[in-house]
């Protein structure tokens, strides 16, 4: 029997829709106690874990594609990982793994063959793993499907299954009959197929139904029928499964039958991911996806059949009102006369299920095709979709049927109903697509409260699908009849092709070790992290998987809805009535510090009297489960008193003269003086949005009472345990020996689990300590995103004078970042921005000053980057535009500018810039940036609508965290009479693979393997008072106190060694207890000089500098603003790297955190200040289509260090501002394009760079129309 394995979400698949079916879960794929997997084993092994959280999905995506295709292509396999997001690694060694499974055709061999012999070509490369050690893959292993489940399957009549749960009801009926008559009782239950569309509304947005209809059994709704003028499938049939229909019937059917499959599938291609196609129902797309759905508008331009079925004629709203066929099955035309318009089948009270929808097959002269953009290329929403088909009389290119359906632009889909009647008889040409432009636009209202607030882009978009179509077809009716019709412009033809994901292919360059070292001596080598394998198999513990504790509550949080209000009164009666609540804690539980001043303004635990953004803690409800806690936390009533000001915005701070004091300011040179003398001076202004963590691991801790002397055991997801431990005995009131904080492991933190950490431990703590039960709290995606803050959005405000040979004299630059309602950081971020705004540069005459907003905005916080990602992408900006002024290439400009010999920086700290020019000339070689910058004007010469951009950017990056004491780190090492080694340090595993470092410093200098060194915790009882792991510093100074321990140790055996030479390690440690020599010891690092005099500006605030340059080139589609990130070359001089695997891997990961940052992630508020965007589905970070399909990292060899450990260097932020190379390459093209155009040479662009920002400048008819229609310039460029 055929068996098919299909991937799900876990978090939306209903329980009791399982009801016959075996599931595999991670653990049932394999495990350390039984076997692992391969898929696991080569996860681990190529390095594609990081923090580990996201590894089990990746392993089911893949591990669920192998056992449908053990030899699948490159493209099954990355269209497997498209539902897939991984924070940490930037995918490209999560797509090593994957390639050891694929069948590599000949051109991909090729491919692969040339890299192989170019990275040689560097010499220094060794591969990062080696497959010769991989387990081959076996699918005859496999598990089997379960016989008795088959039996069941065969033997046992079906018939209707009702689950009763605490408050729900599911019923699975298996015939229509039953399924109407369900319906006729419970009018108001929903079918439920694949719960993706109603799903997330109960999971997320309070929607609670008390019944509800699984259809999915019943075999009408499942049938696939392929007839003569078309297909049948049933509603309850996945995606995935009509995906496969679809392509099998292309495969099948004459190509002229099949247009309409073909436009299907390229909607089903980037639908969802793989996950989501496999459950969500084709039934459930057409009703659920009012607005934007992906199938509606093509279905609907295809005059495909929509079969519905209902009990009686009720409904007076009822879909009856369209052409009824006959009284139980109504066949409904939804093409040229109706929209689509799944409100009516929902209405409440109408009982109707639709059961098959039909697809049909096109004419001669007919042609159809459907278009998409979204704010991600897969795995997201439309911003618009578009379905269009015309048919043409016989024989000519004259109008008989027109239909133009779009999605996302209204509630439902929307039909231009008038305006494709009024181009019937119309030719197709200049004049129908310039009468049909202004028709459509006409016929097609957006309403003004669209809550994206996207309406000028979804116009420009609904425009611009036409005009593709309209090129589309010229080029079709060419194919037919080439001497009437002569297509389309060579230069035009690109813009029908729609960016494809393509497998990456990536180089990695980095420096072996020396023949002579010790083949047992790790340093410098590839070695995996050392929860790799527990990452991939599931075994890694995180917070939620700690099991549970006899008597257990959980918390949920009531934030406040209000920006800045007044508490009037807190009433929670209704919610302590709702089952399984033990308690409500609020402000008045906190036994004694509610409210912790480490500057002017405090950071609070529970709001008291007032509220200061939406988002903050008002109280907090224990109950026996997480469900029902968040059950009651929804009953709790607030009642608020506005308060003004409301400040939401840098400029609203700005107006009310709000910011969290002190204001910094640095100033070198005579910059007055300067501008005087220069030959020309610009001015400008770049938007900087804020940035989620979007960590995997939510914010999680789970506090567990010990019962005597106020002694707690509080585990946390955090990055600074003894901060955690400070924070909840302040507020407890009880000396900090009584807090013991444990980390395992993090599931990434990137900033964020620092003070906000502290507060959520302090709130559970709180509980705790009322309640004496042990507490868990971890927020939900949607409460994480609203209450925790993130980057701090910007504003940088310039004026700069340079000369006519492009060399910068004078600089002035304001920046505004937005903090927040609380100080958090934000002062220190605004020091750090100053002090890293150089960046590369030397600017002889420079002021720049920055301060922190005081905003009713969540409070932002610490960001990988820590301010210079903003201010960075500031210089880069002027930069660009003095070498735009004057007319010289933006490379010439950065070289002449760039420091050159020892120099100074603006606050007088020496620096040798030498590493920094090797970094850009070997970036430069190695990307070939001259002979490609050369290939991208030729192309762009040749395509109109599609443009090639290519930057390279330099990167000096300061190392340090700006006092002494901020850097002291301590180690503990024990070693046991059988010889093993417990080692711990004051560094937290947060993904950057400190743990493995560390096991590798200490197997160096204890001089044993690797596998006798175990690392348990960070605890606070085994380190006390450690430092942050922040700033990129965790390896280097917890490095020194690991060899400080380590070589401690040493010394003590060192006798015993003497004595036996020739013994070993066993020997000497058994002898060493035998002669009661201490086999523990700690270590300890002091930590690095460091001042900043802010009165002076001057100051020492770094121990050295990283380098690194990026060259990125990217293709833009003008019609949408979508873009393709086509190749990215770093070279970084990270000194000698401890781990080139895991070093490599970071720079990767930051680099892609950057493109998400400066081109994807957009943070949307209301006017009122609530975060609209909460979740993965509103929020996108990069996912694997949008890593560079060419993605080549090199270490800068003979690079040394005498400042860290082994000569290496603290590389953990340093890669995410080279994300930006992919900005200035995203400008290059719109500057071509707007050259092209004819259009004034200055503009602006913000940050981040979606499409809807390149679509923008990239003016052209449609844009004016549009623009010029509404008579607004929304885009705001200059
Ligand atoms: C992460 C994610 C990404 C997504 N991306 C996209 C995308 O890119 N493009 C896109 O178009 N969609 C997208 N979707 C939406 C997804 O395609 C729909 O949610 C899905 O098709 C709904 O099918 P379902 O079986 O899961 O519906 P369910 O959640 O089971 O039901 C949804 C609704 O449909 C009704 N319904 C279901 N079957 C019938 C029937 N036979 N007769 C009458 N009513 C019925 C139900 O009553 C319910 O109201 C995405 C969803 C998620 C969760
Ligand atoms: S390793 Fe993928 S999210 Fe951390």
């Amino acid at each position: 029997m055929f068996q098919r394995h299909y991937s799900a979400n876990a978090c939306l698949l209903p329980i009791c829709s399982l009801y016959g079916m075996a599931v595999t879960t991670v653990e049932g794929v394999g495990s350390t106690r039984t076997r692992i997997h391969p898929v696991q084993e080569r996860l681990a092994k190529c390095h594609g874990s990081q923090c580990g959280f996201c590894t089990p999905g990746m392993v089911m995506s893949i591990y669920t594609l192998l056992r449908n295709h053990p030899e699948p292509t490159y493209e099954q396999m990355t269209a497997a990982l498209a539902g897939n997001l991984c924070r940490c690694t930037g995918y490209r060694p999560i797509l090593d793994a994957c390639k050891t499974f694929c069948k590599v055709r000949t051109s991909d061999y090729r491919r692969e063959k040339i890299l192989v012999l170019f990275s040689f070509s560097f010499k220094e490369s060794a591969r990062l793993f080696s497959p010769d050690e991989f387990q081959p893959l076996d699918p005859t292993q496999e598990f089997i499907f379960p016989p008795e489940l088959m039996r069941m399957a065969e033997n046992q009549p079906k018939r209707t299954l009702v689950f009763h749960g605490e408050r729900m009801m599911w019923i699975s009926p298996v015939t229509l009959d039953e399924l109407q008559d369900l319906k006729a009782a419970h009018p108001k239950a929903p079918l439920v197929v694949g719960n993706t569309g109603v799903g997330p509304d109960m999971k997320f947005r309070g929607v609670f139904h008390p019944i509800v209809i699984a259809p999915a059994r019943i075999p009408d709704l499942n049938v696939v029928k392929c007839m003569s003028d078309g297909l049948t499938i049933g509603a309850a049939c996945s995606l995935s499964l009509m995906k496969d229909v679809l392509r099998n019937a292309i495969l099948e059917l004459p190509e002229e039958k099949t247009k309409i499959f073909y436009a299907v599938l390229q909607q089903l291609r980037t639908l969802g991911g793989e996950q989501i196609r496999n459950v969500a129902s084709l039934g459930g797309n057409i009703i659920s996806r009012k607005s934007t759905s992906d199938l509606n508008p093509i279905l609907a331009a295809g005059n495909c059949m929509l079969n519905l079925a209902s009990q009686g004629k009720r409904d007076p709203f009822s879909v009856l009102v369209l052409e009824v066929q006959d009284d139980t099955v109504q066949g409904a035309r939804l093409g040229s006369k109706w929209a689509l318009m799944p409100k009516y089948v929902l209405l409440p009270d109408a009982y109707v299920s639709a059961s098959y929808s039909l697809l049909s097959d096109l004419v001669q002269g007919e042609y159809i095709s459907a278009f998409r953009q979204a704010p991600r290329r897969e795995n997201a929403l439309p911003i618009i979709s578009a379905g269009m088909r015309v048919l043409f009389e016989e024989g000519t290119d004259k109008i008989k049927d027109l239909s133009i359906f779009y999605g996302g632009a209204a509630s439902t889909t929307v039909c231009a109903k008038q305006a494709c009647q009024t181009l019937i008889g119309r030719y197709w040409n200049e004049q129908m697509l310039d009468e049909a432009s202004r028709l459509i636009l006409n016929e097609i209202i957006l309403p003004n409260s669209a809550s994206d607030g996207k309406i000028e882009y979804k116009k420009i978009l609904i425009v611009s699908f036409f005009y593709k179509f309209f090129l589309e077809v010229l080029q079709s009716l060419k194919t037919m009849d080439p001497c009437r019709y002569p297509g389309i412009p060579m230069e035009y033809e690109s813009v029908l092709e729609n960016f494809q994901t393509k497998m990456p292919q990536s180089i990695q360059i980095y420096q072996n070790v020396e023949l002579s070292q010790s083949p047992q001596d790790p340093v410098g080598r590839p070695i995996m992290h050392q929860s790799g394998i527990k990452h991939a198999t599931g075994e890694a513990v995180y917070i939620d998987d700690i099991p549970s504790v006899d008597g257990e509550l959980f918390l949920s949080v009531v934030t406040s809805s209000r920006a800045h209000a007044k508490i009037v009164s807190v009433d929670t009666s209704e919610a302590l009535k709702e089952p399984g609540v033990f308690d409500i804690i609020t402000a008045n539980d906190v036994p004694a510090t509610n409210e912790f001043h480490y500057s002017d303004d405090p950071e609070i635990i529970f709001a008291r009297n007032k509220v200061i953004c939406v988002g903050q803690i008002v109280c907090a409800v224990a109950a026996d489960s997480y469900a029902h806690a968040k059950q009651a936390a929804a009953k709790v009533k607030i009642e608020y008193e506005a308060l003004e000001p409301v400040i939401l915005t840098i400029e609203d701070a700005i107006r009310h003269n709000s910011f969290f004091e002190p204001k910094r300011k640095l100033e070198r040179g005579d910059v007055d003086k300067a501008f005087e003398t220069v030959d020309h001076i610009l001015e400008g202004e770049i938007h900087i949005g804020g940035q989620e963590h979007f960590y995997m691991e939510t914010q999680s801790v789970l506090v567990v009472p010990k019962g005597e002397d106020k002694e707690m055991d509080v585990f946390v997801s955090t990055q600074h345990p003894a901060f955690i431990q400070e924070m909840v005995a302040a507020s407890l009131g009880v000396p900090a020996n009584r807090i013991m904080c444990h980390v395992k492991r993090v599931g990434g933190a990137f900033g964020g689990k620092l003070l906000k950490a502290g507060l959520l431990a302090s709130v559970a703590s709180v509980a705790a300590n009322k309640t004496n039960r042990a507490v868990r709290l971890i927020l939900s995606r949607g409460d994480d995103m609203l209450i925790t803050g993130g980057r701090h959005p910007f504003i940088g405000k310039y004026k700069v004078g340079f000369m006519n040979d492009g060399r910068i004299r004078a600089v002035d630059v304001k920046y505004y970042i937005n903090g927040g309602c609380t100080p958090d950081e934000s002062v220190l971020v605004a020091e750090v921005s100053l002090l890293k705004m150089d960046n590369a540069y030397k600017i002889p005459n420079l002021r720049c000053w920055a301060c922190a907003c005081k905003t009713n905005l969540p409070s932002n916080t610490a960001f990988r980057g820590f301010g210079f990602p903003q201010s960075g992408l500031v210089t880069e900006t002027w930069i660009t535009e003095v070498a735009e002024k004057t007319g010289l290439s933006p490379e010439k400009v950065r070289e002449m500018n760039m420091y050159k010999e020892d120099e100074q920086t603006h606050f007088k700290q020496k620096l040798d810039p030498q590493n920094l020019i090797r970094c850009w000339n070997e970036c430069m070689e190695k990307s070939a940036y001259y002979s490609r910058k050369t290939a991208i004007e030729e192309f762009n010469k040749q395509n109109y609508w599609k443009k090639k951009g290519i930057a390279i950017v330099p990167m000096k990056f300061p190392f340090g965290l700006g006092s002494r004491y901020l850097s002291q780190a301590a180690a503990l090492v024990h070693i046991y009479t059988d010889g093993s080694v417990l080692l711990t340090h004051g560094g937290i595993e947060l993904g950057q693979g400190i743990h493995t470092k560390m096991i590798q410093v200490a197997s160096r200098e204890l001089n044993i393997p690797m596998s006798y060194i175990h690392f348990c915790e960070t605890s606070t009882t085994t380190v006390p008072n450690a430092c942050a792991s922040v700033g990129s510093a965790g390896t280097d100074v917890n490095g020194m106190a690991v060899k400080d321990a380590c070589q401690t140790l040493l010394k003590r055996l060192q006798p015993i060694i003497n004595e036996n030479p020739k013994g070993n390690w066993n020997d000497w440690i058994k002898e060493a207890f035998e002669q009661s020599v201490s086999l523990s010891a700690t270590g300890y690092f002091r930590g690095y000089d460091a001042d900043m005099d802010w009165e002076k500006g001057e100051g020492q605030p770094f121990t050295y500098f990283l380098y690194g340059t990026a060259c990125s080139e990217v293709e833009i589609n003008c019609l949408t603003g979508d873009h393709k990130n086509l190749r990215t070359d770093i070279v970084m001089d990270i000194g000698c790297s401890i781990n080139p695997a895991v070093d490599i891997g970071q720079i990767e990961g930051a680099f892609v955190q950057g493109i998400g940052l400066y081109t994807m992630e957009e943070l949307k508020y209301s006017p009122e200040g609530v975060l609209h965007t909460r979740g993965p589905d509103q929020y996108k970070i990069p996912a694997v289509c949008d890593i560079p399909e060419q993605f080549n990292v090199s270490l800068l060899s003979s690079s040394q260090n005498p400042y860290a450990i082994y000569s290496s260097k603290g590389l953990g932020e340093a890669g995410l501002f080279l994300g930006c190379s992919v900005f200035f390459a995203l400008r290059d093209a719109i500057t071509c394009v707007r050259n092209e155009r004819g259009l004034k040479k200055t503009f602006a662009l913000n940050s981040p760079l979606t499409a809807e920002q390149i679509r923008a400048a990239c003016t052209d008819d449609f844009t004016k129309m549009v623009i010029g229609r509404w008579g607004s310039d929304l885009f705001n460029y200059v």
